[in-house]
């Protein structure tokens, strides 16, 4: 699986005296270097990853004296592998825990690698990835590709080849690598080098990008061809907060589409609009099937920012519905799209395995009860000419047989969605 060339070696080297070269000159000598000689080739991400990621409900809490139970430690991490294994998420396809930022010591060690913080983590993470791999799980760790973490953790910037050892050292699955303390003009020649390092170690690991969100942030239209090249999947958005208008914020950045990124989604590679936050305190029932209809039908990464400890029943059903989980881990890949939209009301698509569609009718409507909506199978684009049989799939009851024009009636609740599997008959 291994691709190596003399020239990557090289490209190392020029990196690490980058800083002193004319920059737009290396620039260009680094990127043909790299664009000629390699692609991601790890053989993961078939299907959107799924697991448990530390950053939105736990943030950068390292307060383990006074708030022990929510800080960044190997002890949460721990608890929530036991979690993941013992209500059931594992074996639904919940399989990483993802350590996020603020899990480093501030300074590297004498050997200027990469140690985490003796304190929260007195095991250190090989420790860690022993005891997540003994539950059948996969451990997955945040670096970030400039000097330091968005944190203020030490980034990776000119120590690539280093940390890349240094996570295969310890049996890390994954790696989200960062952007801050970068410039816009670095990530193309620098995302790519990881990849390049987390290729030459021999160890398959998950490798996620948020390069495309600062070339979004910075007003442009991320290079996604390049990006899939070397990444798994790719934060290209802002980070979600715990609250409806955020959800509704990226869903709209998808909806939109801008330089048409659903495309470049397939198995080995998926766009991420970042964490799921069913289970948390900002979004309604209703708000947390919207995250869960629209991650599916958007072939989005399902990793969770929750606190499994202490989540309810009602969101636990929603992020272990089979069906919707089917969806979003169906083997085509296929991105699906907002298909239709008026002024509150959206109707989303997915293509699936065996000519079957997902499809997701949303209402951001904030007054009253449902709205209704009529349209048909054809207007959306489903095509099989003996129509459809709808099923219901947060309630799993069968929801009617339809033909490509027959009237089709929705009727979603305010910020709700109604989310169906069409089987073709
Ligand atoms: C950025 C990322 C977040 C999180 C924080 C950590 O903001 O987008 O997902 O990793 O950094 O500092």
């Amino acid at each position: 699986m291994l691709r190596f060339s003399n020239a990557l070696e090289a490209v190392h080297k020029s990196w690490l005296s980058f800083q002193t070269m004319t920059t737009k000159m290396m620039s260009l000598v680094l990127l043909v270097l790299i664009g000629v000689t390699h692609s991601l080739d790890n053989g993961l991400a078939r299907t959107p990853p799924m697991g448990w990621m530390s950053w939105q409900r736990f943030r950068c809490n390292i307060d383990c004296k006074d708030d022990k139970y929510n800080c960044i430690s190997e002890d949460l991490y721990m608890e929530m592998a036991d979690h993941l294994v013992s209500d059931g998420y594992r074996d639904l396809g919940y399989e990483y825990v993802n350590i996020d930022d603020c899990w480093a010591a501030k300074q590297r060690d004498s050997d200027g690698k990469l140690r985490a913080d003796p304190e929260r983590f007195p095991s250190g993470i090989k420790k860690l990835a022993d005891y997540v791999h003994s539950k059948g799980l996969k451990l997955g760790i945040y670096g970030d590709f400039g000097t330091l973490t968005c944190g203020g953790y030490p980034g990776s910037k000119f120590y690539e080849e280093l940390d890349a050892q240094t996570f295969a050292d310890w049996g890390v699955d994954s790696l989200k690598l960062d952007g801050c303390y970068s410039t816009i003009d670095d990530y193309a020649i620098g995302y790519p080098l990881m990849e390049f390092w987390l290729n030459k170690t021999g160890r398959p690991i998950l490798y996620s990008c948020s390069w495309p969100a600062y070339v979004v942030f910075s007003h442009k239209i991320p290079d996604y061809a390049a990006i899939a090249k070397s990444c798994n999947i790719w934060r290209n958005y802002g980070d979600i907060q715990d609250s409806w208008g955020s959800v509704t914020d990226i869903i709209r950045f998808y909806g939109n589409d801008s330089g048409n990124f659903s495309s470049f989604a397939g198995p080995g590679n998926f766009n991420d609009p970042d964490m799921i936050i069913v289970g948390d305190y900002g979004l309604s029932f209703d708000q947390q099937q919207v995250q869960m209809a629209l991650w599916a039908i958007m072939a989005s990464p399902l990793l969770m920012s929750n606190d499994l400890r202490i989540i309810r029943a009602e969101s636990k059903a929603i992020l272990q519905n089979k069906m919707a989980i089917s969806i979003n881990q169906d083997p085509l890949g296929i991105q699906g799209k907002r298909v239709y939209m008026n002024n509150k009301f959206e109707i989303w698509t997915r293509p699936l395995k065996d000519s079957r569609f997902a499809i997701a009718a949303v209402y951001y409507g904030t007054g009253g009860g449902p709205t209704r909506q009529m349209t048909s199978l054809g207007k959306i684009g489903l095509t099989n000419q003996n129509g459809y049989t709808l099923t219901d799939v947060f309630t799993g009851q069968p929801a009617g047989k339809y033909s490509l024009n027959t009237t089709l009636t929705l009727r979603p609740n305010p910020s709700g969605v109604l989310f169906f599997l069409a089987v073709p008959q």
